[in-house]
Protein backbone atom coordinates (compact mmCIF):
# COMPACT_ATOMS: atom_id res chain seq x y z
CA UNK A 1 0.00 0.00 0.00
CA UNK A 2 1.46 3.68 -0.98
CA UNK A 3 1.92 6.38 1.66
CA UNK A 4 0.01 9.33 -0.38
CA UNK A 5 -2.11 11.33 1.58
CA UNK A 6 -2.44 13.75 -0.85
CA UNK A 7 -3.26 13.98 -4.69
CA UNK A 8 -4.17 16.56 -7.69
CA UNK A 9 -5.67 16.70 -10.71
CA UNK A 10 -5.37 18.44 -13.57
CA UNK A 11 -6.79 18.74 -17.59
CA UNK A 12 -4.03 19.36 -20.28
CA UNK A 13 -4.57 20.38 -23.86
CA UNK A 14 -7.56 20.44 -25.69
CA UNK A 15 -10.67 20.01 -23.36
CA UNK A 16 -13.29 16.81 -24.03
CA UNK A 17 -16.17 16.09 -22.70
CA UNK A 18 -16.64 13.91 -19.86
CA UNK A 19 -13.53 15.17 -18.44
CA UNK A 20 -15.57 16.14 -15.53
CA UNK A 21 -17.54 13.14 -14.94
CA UNK A 22 -13.75 12.00 -14.53
CA UNK A 23 -12.71 14.82 -12.26
CA UNK A 24 -15.48 14.11 -9.83
CA UNK A 25 -14.77 10.53 -9.59
CA UNK A 26 -11.25 11.27 -9.03
CA UNK A 27 -12.21 13.44 -6.20
CA UNK A 28 -15.01 11.50 -4.79
CA UNK A 29 -12.82 8.21 -4.78
CA UNK A 30 -9.95 10.28 -3.55
CA UNK A 31 -12.13 11.75 -0.37
CA UNK A 32 -14.09 8.34 -0.02
CA UNK A 33 -10.05 6.73 0.69
CA UNK A 34 -9.50 9.23 3.23
CA UNK A 35 -7.60 11.57 0.59
CA UNK A 36 -7.05 14.95 -0.09
CA UNK A 37 -7.85 16.08 -3.32
CA UNK A 38 -6.57 19.38 -5.31
CA UNK A 39 -7.50 20.84 -8.14
CA UNK A 40 -5.40 22.52 -10.54
CA UNK A 41 -6.69 25.12 -12.72
CA UNK A 42 -5.59 25.78 -16.56
CA UNK A 43 -3.66 22.38 -16.75
CA UNK A 44 0.42 23.00 -16.80
CA UNK A 45 0.50 26.79 -17.22
CA UNK A 46 -1.97 26.91 -13.81
CA UNK A 47 0.56 24.20 -11.77
CA UNK A 48 3.30 26.62 -13.07
CA UNK A 49 1.34 29.50 -11.35
CA UNK A 50 0.57 27.52 -8.13
CA UNK A 51 -3.34 27.76 -8.73
CA UNK A 52 -4.00 24.79 -7.06
CA UNK A 53 -7.25 24.54 -4.64
CA UNK A 54 -8.43 21.89 -2.32
CA UNK A 55 -11.54 20.28 -3.88
CA UNK A 56 -14.62 18.98 -1.75
CA UNK A 57 -17.07 16.42 -2.20
CA UNK A 58 -19.40 19.65 -3.09
CA UNK A 59 -16.97 21.35 -5.30
CA UNK A 60 -17.78 18.55 -7.92
CA UNK A 61 -22.02 18.54 -7.70
CA UNK A 62 -23.50 18.95 -10.59
CA UNK A 63 -21.11 19.39 -13.68
CA UNK A 64 -20.99 15.50 -14.60
CA UNK A 65 -23.37 16.42 -17.27
CA UNK A 66 -21.53 19.32 -18.81
CA UNK A 67 -19.08 19.49 -21.11
CA UNK A 68 -15.57 21.54 -20.84
CA UNK A 69 -13.84 21.52 -17.69
CA UNK A 70 -14.32 23.17 -14.20
CA UNK A 71 -10.50 22.92 -13.97
CA UNK A 72 -10.33 24.37 -17.71
CA UNK A 73 -7.60 23.61 -19.34
CA UNK A 74 -4.53 24.72 -21.42
CA UNK A 75 -1.53 23.75 -24.15
CA UNK A 76 2.00 24.51 -22.38
CA UNK A 77 5.15 24.98 -23.88
CA UNK A 78 6.82 25.83 -20.62
CA UNK A 79 6.08 22.53 -19.22
CA UNK A 80 7.80 20.94 -22.31
CA UNK A 81 11.05 22.14 -21.04
CA UNK A 82 13.09 20.88 -18.06
CA UNK A 83 13.37 23.78 -16.51
CA UNK A 84 9.50 24.35 -16.25
CA UNK A 85 9.06 20.78 -15.28
CA UNK A 86 11.94 21.07 -12.20
CA UNK A 87 10.04 24.24 -11.25
CA UNK A 88 6.73 22.19 -11.60
CA UNK A 89 8.87 19.65 -9.66
CA UNK A 90 9.39 22.21 -6.78
CA UNK A 91 6.02 23.78 -6.79
CA UNK A 92 4.09 19.93 -5.57
CA UNK A 93 7.15 18.92 -3.33
CA UNK A 94 6.51 22.45 -1.57
CA UNK A 95 2.47 22.19 -1.30
CA UNK A 96 3.49 18.60 -0.48
CA UNK A 97 1.51 17.11 -2.73
CA UNK A 98 2.24 13.55 -3.48
CA UNK A 99 0.92 12.28 -6.81
CA UNK A 100 -0.31 13.96 -9.99
CA UNK A 101 -3.52 12.49 -12.24
CA UNK A 102 -3.53 14.53 -15.38
CA UNK A 103 -6.45 14.42 -17.87
CA UNK A 104 -5.54 14.84 -21.58
CA UNK A 105 -3.61 13.27 -25.05
CA UNK A 106 -0.58 12.34 -25.86
CA UNK A 107 1.76 15.29 -25.11
CA UNK A 108 0.19 15.69 -21.35
CA UNK A 109 0.59 12.38 -21.00
CA UNK A 110 4.39 12.48 -22.54
CA UNK A 111 4.97 15.53 -19.89
CA UNK A 112 3.71 13.45 -17.13
CA UNK A 113 6.35 10.26 -17.81
CA UNK A 114 8.64 13.21 -18.07
CA UNK A 115 8.06 14.51 -14.32
CA UNK A 116 7.93 11.07 -13.04
CA UNK A 117 11.11 9.76 -14.83
CA UNK A 118 12.98 12.98 -13.70
CA UNK A 119 11.59 13.88 -9.96
CA UNK A 120 10.00 11.09 -9.02
CA UNK A 121 6.58 11.96 -8.78
CA UNK A 122 4.19 9.29 -9.27
CA UNK A 123 1.42 10.53 -11.94
CA UNK A 124 -1.41 8.75 -13.82
CA UNK A 125 -2.99 9.30 -16.77
CA UNK A 126 -6.39 9.70 -18.29
CA UNK A 127 -6.67 10.12 -22.05
CA UNK A 128 -9.14 12.60 -22.69
CA UNK A 129 -9.09 13.95 -25.80
CA UNK A 130 -12.12 13.69 -28.84
CA UNK A 131 -9.35 12.55 -31.36
CA UNK A 132 -9.49 9.09 -29.54
CA UNK A 133 -5.48 8.87 -30.43
CA UNK A 134 -3.61 7.70 -27.90
CA UNK A 135 -2.00 4.62 -28.20
CA UNK A 136 -2.61 1.81 -25.92
CA UNK A 137 -5.86 2.63 -25.53
CA UNK A 138 -9.08 1.95 -27.60
CA UNK A 139 -11.04 5.03 -26.39
CA UNK A 140 -10.22 8.71 -25.22
CA UNK A 141 -12.64 10.55 -23.42
CA UNK A 142 -14.86 12.90 -25.44
CA UNK A 143 -15.00 11.18 -28.69
CA UNK A 144 -18.08 9.42 -28.79
CA UNK A 145 -19.69 13.35 -28.09
CA UNK A 146 -17.71 14.59 -30.76
CA UNK A 147 -18.92 12.32 -32.81
CA UNK A 148 -22.62 12.32 -32.12
CA UNK A 149 -22.26 16.55 -32.59
CA UNK A 150 -20.96 15.94 -35.96
CA UNK A 151 -23.24 13.29 -36.64
CA UNK A 152 -26.19 15.64 -35.48
CA UNK A 153 -24.84 18.24 -37.85
CA UNK A 154 -24.37 15.97 -40.76
CA UNK A 155 -28.05 15.15 -40.59
CA UNK A 156 -29.20 18.59 -40.55
CA UNK A 157 -26.70 19.94 -43.28
CA UNK A 158 -28.23 16.31 -45.74
CA UNK A 159 -31.47 18.09 -45.45
CA UNK A 160 -30.81 21.28 -46.73
CA UNK A 161 -28.22 19.41 -49.38
CA UNK A 162 -31.20 17.01 -50.59
CA UNK A 163 -33.38 20.28 -50.85
CA UNK A 164 -30.94 22.04 -52.94
CA UNK A 165 -29.37 18.76 -54.63
CA UNK A 166 -25.82 20.05 -53.61
CA UNK A 167 -22.65 18.32 -52.59
CA UNK A 168 -21.29 19.28 -49.63
CA UNK A 169 -17.75 18.71 -47.93
CA UNK A 170 -18.03 18.43 -44.34
CA UNK A 171 -14.66 18.72 -42.24
CA UNK A 172 -14.49 17.39 -39.12
CA UNK A 173 -11.88 18.09 -36.07
CA UNK A 174 -8.78 14.93 -35.25
CA UNK A 175 -6.05 16.08 -36.59
CA UNK A 176 -4.21 13.28 -37.96
CA UNK A 177 -6.50 11.16 -35.98
CA UNK A 178 -9.47 9.42 -38.83
CA UNK A 179 -11.11 8.22 -35.99
CA UNK A 180 -13.92 11.06 -35.76
CA UNK A 181 -14.20 11.37 -40.03
CA UNK A 182 -14.63 7.25 -40.34
CA UNK A 183 -16.94 6.90 -37.73
CA UNK A 184 -18.98 9.90 -38.92
CA UNK A 185 -18.89 8.68 -42.78
CA UNK A 186 -20.27 5.53 -41.38
CA UNK A 187 -23.05 6.39 -39.28
CA UNK A 188 -23.72 9.35 -41.64
CA UNK A 189 -24.26 7.97 -45.20
CA UNK A 190 -21.34 9.75 -46.16
CA UNK A 191 -20.62 9.26 -50.06
CA UNK A 192 -16.77 9.53 -49.53
CA UNK A 193 -14.19 10.30 -46.84
CA UNK A 194 -11.32 12.01 -47.22
CA UNK A 195 -8.68 10.71 -44.74
CA UNK A 196 -6.13 12.85 -43.36
CA UNK A 197 -2.98 10.97 -44.25
CA UNK A 198 -4.10 8.97 -47.73
CA UNK A 199 -3.11 10.91 -51.14
CA UNK A 200 -6.55 12.80 -52.44
CA UNK A 201 -7.69 10.44 -55.16
CA UNK A 202 -9.97 13.92 -56.89
CA UNK A 203 -10.94 11.40 -59.98
CA UNK A 204 -12.57 9.06 -58.07
CA UNK A 205 -14.91 11.46 -55.79
CA UNK A 206 -16.03 13.47 -59.05
CA UNK A 207 -16.74 10.00 -60.41
CA UNK A 208 -18.67 8.78 -57.02
CA UNK A 209 -20.60 11.72 -57.02
CA UNK A 210 -21.46 11.70 -60.84
CA UNK A 211 -22.39 8.06 -60.17
CA UNK A 212 -24.57 8.95 -57.69
CA UNK A 213 -26.00 11.43 -59.42
CA UNK A 214 -26.68 9.08 -62.30
CA UNK A 215 -28.28 6.96 -59.95
CA UNK A 216 -30.98 9.23 -58.56
CA UNK A 217 -29.03 10.46 -55.01
CA UNK A 218 -30.00 14.33 -54.77
CA UNK A 219 -27.10 15.30 -52.67
CA UNK A 220 -23.34 14.06 -51.93
CA UNK A 221 -21.88 14.45 -48.30
CA UNK A 222 -17.91 13.96 -47.94
CA UNK A 223 -16.24 13.90 -44.77
CA UNK A 224 -12.78 15.58 -44.73
CA UNK A 225 -10.94 14.35 -42.05
CA UNK A 226 -9.11 18.42 -41.21
CA UNK A 227 -4.77 16.74 -41.14
CA UNK A 228 -2.36 19.16 -39.10
CA UNK A 229 -3.92 22.66 -40.85
CA UNK A 230 -7.87 23.32 -40.46
CA UNK A 231 -9.09 24.47 -44.08
CA UNK A 232 -8.35 21.29 -46.27
CA UNK A 233 -11.98 21.27 -47.51
CA UNK A 234 -11.37 24.78 -48.98
CA UNK A 235 -8.56 23.08 -51.64
CA UNK A 236 -11.00 20.08 -52.24
CA UNK A 237 -13.61 22.36 -53.52
CA UNK A 238 -11.50 24.40 -55.53
CA UNK A 239 -9.91 20.73 -57.21
CA UNK A 240 -13.11 19.76 -57.55
CA UNK A 241 -14.25 22.76 -58.84
CA UNK A 242 -11.20 23.86 -61.33
CA UNK A 243 -10.79 19.80 -62.39
CA UNK A 244 -14.32 18.50 -62.80
CA UNK A 245 -16.26 21.03 -62.54
CA UNK A 246 -18.09 20.33 -59.46
CA UNK A 247 -19.40 22.94 -57.16
CA UNK A 248 -19.19 22.16 -53.43
CA UNK A 249 -20.11 23.38 -50.36
CA UNK A 250 -17.95 24.16 -47.35
CA UNK A 251 -18.80 23.33 -43.64
CA UNK A 252 -16.29 23.35 -40.88
CA UNK A 253 -17.69 22.01 -37.89
CA UNK A 254 -15.04 22.85 -36.01
CA UNK A 255 -15.05 23.62 -32.18
CA UNK A 256 -18.99 22.93 -31.82
CA UNK A 257 -17.82 19.58 -32.05
CA UNK A 258 -15.74 19.79 -28.30
CA UNK A 259 -18.43 21.07 -26.81
CA UNK A 260 -22.22 20.10 -25.52
CA UNK A 261 -23.11 17.23 -22.79
CA UNK A 262 -21.49 14.24 -22.60
CA UNK A 263 -22.76 11.11 -23.98
CA UNK A 264 -23.41 8.35 -21.68
CA UNK A 265 -21.22 6.61 -22.78
CA UNK A 266 -18.22 9.10 -22.19
CA UNK A 267 -19.82 9.93 -18.51
CA UNK A 268 -19.53 5.98 -18.02
CA UNK A 269 -16.06 5.87 -18.82
CA UNK A 270 -14.90 8.83 -17.78
CA UNK A 271 -16.45 7.86 -14.37
CA UNK A 272 -14.64 4.45 -14.26
CA UNK A 273 -11.28 5.88 -15.47
CA UNK A 274 -11.48 8.92 -12.63
CA UNK A 275 -12.20 5.59 -10.47
CA UNK A 276 -9.65 3.59 -11.43
CA UNK A 277 -6.47 5.85 -11.53
CA UNK A 278 -7.05 6.83 -8.17
CA UNK A 279 -7.60 2.80 -7.14
CA UNK A 280 -4.12 2.59 -8.81
CA UNK A 281 -1.96 5.54 -6.97
CA UNK A 282 -3.60 3.55 -3.66
CA UNK A 283 -1.86 0.58 -4.57
CA UNK A 284 1.06 2.46 -5.05
CA UNK A 285 1.28 2.61 -8.88
CA UNK A 286 3.92 5.62 -9.87
CA UNK A 287 3.19 5.59 -13.61
CA UNK A 288 0.55 3.94 -15.25
CA UNK A 289 -2.73 5.20 -17.31
CA UNK A 290 -5.92 4.39 -17.09
CA UNK A 291 -6.80 2.68 -20.59
CA UNK A 292 -10.25 0.76 -22.49
CA UNK A 293 -9.54 -2.06 -23.58
CA UNK A 294 -11.96 -5.35 -24.87
CA UNK A 295 -14.69 -3.28 -23.62
CA UNK A 296 -12.78 -2.53 -20.20
CA UNK A 297 -11.29 -0.32 -17.89
CA UNK A 298 -8.20 -1.07 -16.69
CA UNK A 299 -4.62 -0.07 -15.99
CA UNK A 300 -1.78 0.46 -18.23
CA UNK A 301 1.75 1.56 -17.75
CA UNK A 302 2.08 5.00 -18.90
CA UNK A 303 4.97 4.27 -20.93
CA UNK A 304 2.61 2.19 -23.61
CA UNK A 305 0.40 5.25 -24.02
CA UNK A 306 2.76 7.93 -25.12
CA UNK A 307 2.67 7.45 -28.80
CA UNK A 308 -0.26 9.35 -31.33
CA UNK A 309 -2.04 6.44 -32.90
CA UNK A 310 -3.32 7.27 -36.67
CA UNK A 311 -4.13 3.51 -37.78
CA UNK A 312 -7.81 2.64 -39.02
CA UNK A 313 -10.01 -0.79 -39.49
CA UNK A 314 -9.62 -0.81 -43.31
CA UNK A 315 -12.71 -2.88 -42.57
CA UNK A 316 -14.26 0.26 -42.03
CA UNK A 317 -13.31 1.74 -45.20
CA UNK A 318 -14.87 -0.90 -46.81
CA UNK A 319 -17.82 -0.80 -45.40
CA UNK A 320 -18.47 3.06 -45.85
CA UNK A 321 -17.32 2.24 -49.79
CA UNK A 322 -20.19 -1.33 -50.01
CA UNK A 323 -22.73 1.17 -48.68
CA UNK A 324 -22.18 4.41 -50.28
CA UNK A 325 -23.12 2.85 -53.62
O1 LIG B 1 -6.79 17.54 -30.06
C1 LIG B 1 -8.11 17.91 -29.98
C2 LIG B 1 -8.46 18.94 -31.01
O2 LIG B 1 -9.81 19.29 -30.86
C3 LIG B 1 -8.16 18.56 -32.46
O3 LIG B 1 -9.14 17.73 -33.01
C4 LIG B 1 -8.07 19.92 -33.10
O4 LIG B 1 -7.31 19.89 -34.28
C5 LIG B 1 -7.39 20.71 -32.05
O5 LIG B 1 -7.70 20.12 -30.82
C6 LIG B 1 -7.80 22.16 -32.00
O6 LIG B 1 -7.04 22.79 -31.04
P1 LIG B 1 -7.34 24.23 -30.45
O7 LIG B 1 -8.63 24.15 -29.70
O8 LIG B 1 -6.19 24.51 -29.55
O9 LIG B 1 -7.46 25.13 -31.62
Amino acid sequence: MSEIQKIAVLCSGGDSPGMNCAIRAVVRTGIGAGLEVYGIQKGYAGLLEGDIRQLQVSSVGNILQHGGTILQTSRCPEFMTEEGRKEAANLLKRKKIDALIVIGGDGSFNGAMKLFLEHQIPVIGIPGTIDNDIDGTDYTIGFDTAVQNAVDAVDKIRDTANSHARTFIVEVMGRKSPAIALKVGICTGAENVIMPTATIDYSKIAADIDRGIKRGKTSSILIAAEGEVEGLSHTIQKELKEKFNHQAHVCILGHIQRGGNPTPTDRLIASQMGHEAVRALLKGDTASATVFKSGKVMIAPLKDCLRKKNEFDISDVELLRTLSI
